[in-house]
């Protein structure tokens, strides 16, 4: 038994040292200006997924038409990434949608079903995580706005790394020892902070905050604080501090100390963690955006789940399409169309708190997703 947990050692560390270099080779981001077309593939996942995908997508080609029709931008839809498919192929994302994400330059996706201990399907891995990990994207940047609150903060989780690099690798050396490995690299963890740097410098905002546990996790992320911590001295115009995460999840609900947080970077547990809490502020899960971003692909998704249960009510089609409305925002931006982002951020935040003449309830006595989004689209024309 110690022999083959040594054996499986072995392999985590081969693994992660190809991925290194891999990381070494690849130094520049994909340049959208410079493309003839943008491909963007529409994959709605599964369980709710397709319909509030769908209304999201209409938005999307009626924003973008003239460039569709100049052939600037062209849509992909995805359809394969559905817990069925994925069981059958016995894989976390199916070698033929795989191919097909990696044929596009950046991805709108709904929620996709992840197997928990009870459920009919084999514990493959989540379709996101493995995502994440296949096509490098390696920040997932999560924010949370509560203005009336003073509350600005945009998360940088770090996404390919930590425990969940190589959260299927783990050994059960014997019935009373098990265990689970994290990942730590230099060149990971200098990017995820590069990044938060960039995006601050660019955002004109003042600090940057890095989140561990480094006093008792000394390794792994005493290396990703170190790492923010050189970061941090090519960008002498932008402060710096670092928190442990426990005073920090304690400190978000401090009303007085928490509007002092701007930019926050950090190991992709404590970032998949303290992003949920951020998010209730706001008004939870369910109305905050996520982009995930790598050098050359970047995937924009909702943060809820697949919501299984409103498809067996058959109630899918009175989804809330906000929280992928608002990944549609961040998209436009990416790809370089903010004016156009602007726009729908404007119509988004009119339709869902100040006009408020739809509702989404979730059921029939509200509007379904597509009546959601053809409003947001009148809202834009009026605009
Ligand atoms: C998230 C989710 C995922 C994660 C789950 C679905 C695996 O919680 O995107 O935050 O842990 O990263
Ligand atoms: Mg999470």
């Amino acid at each position: 038994m110690t022999n083959l947990a040594l054996e499986q050692f072995a392999k985590v560390i081969e693994k992660q040292l190809n991925r290194i270099e891999q990381m070494k080779s690849e130094k520049e981001f994909l340049d959208y200006s410079k493309l003839d077309k943008i491909i963007i593939g529409v994959c709605g996942g599964d369980g709710i997924g397709p319909a509030i995908t769908k209304a999201a997508h209409g938005i999307l080609e009626f924003l973008l038409c003239d460039d569709v029709k100049a052939g600037k931008v062209e849509f992909k839809v995805i359809d394969g990434l559905t817990i069925e498919n994925r069981v059958k192929a016995n894989k976390a994302i199916p070698d033929d949608v795989l191919e097909e994400l990696k044929a596009c330059h950046v991805i709108l996706k709904g929620p996709t079903t992840t197997p928990r201990a009870g459920d009919p399907w084999p514990n493959i891995e989540s379709a996101n995580v493995a995502m994440r990990k296949e096509l490098d994207l390696f920040a997932n940047v999560r924010p949370v706005k509560v203005p009336e609150k003073g509350i600005d903060w945009t998360f940088f989780r770090e996404n390919t790394e930590g425990g969940y690099a190589v959260g299927s690798m783990g050994v059960n050396v014997n019935d009373d020892l098990a265990i689970d490995f994290t990942i730590t690299t230099q060149e990971g963890s200098e990017r995820i902070a590069r990044a938060a740097f960039d995006y601050a410098k660019k955002n004109g905002k003042t600090k940057v905050t890095a989140v561990t546990k480094a006093n008792v996790i000394k390794t792994t992320d005493g290396k990703f604080l170190n790492a923010c911590k050189k970061v941090a001295a090519d960008y002498p115009e932008i402060d710096f501090d670092d928190w442990y995460i426990d005073i920090m999840t304690a400190k978000l609900i401090d009303e007085k100390r928490r509007t002092g947080f701007q930019v926050v970077v950090l190991p992709n547990l404590y970032g998949d963690i303290i992003t949920d809490e951020a998010a209730e502020f706001q008004g939870g899960v369910g109305t905050a955006g996520s982009s995930n971003l790598g050098k050359r692909y970047a995937m924009f998704e909702a943060i809820h789940g697949s919501a299984p249960r409103m498809v067996a009510e058959g109630r899918d089609k009175y989804a809330d399409p906000c929280s992928i409305i608002r990944a549609s925002v961040m998209l436009l931006n990416h790809i370089g169309y903010s004016d156009k982002a602007q726009k729908l951020e404007r119509a988004l935040d009119i339709c869902m708190y100040e006009e408020k003449k739809l509702v989404i309830t979730g059921r029939d006595t509200g509007a379904t997703s597509e009546e959601f989004a053809e409003y947001v689209m009148e809202t834009i024309k009026n605009l």
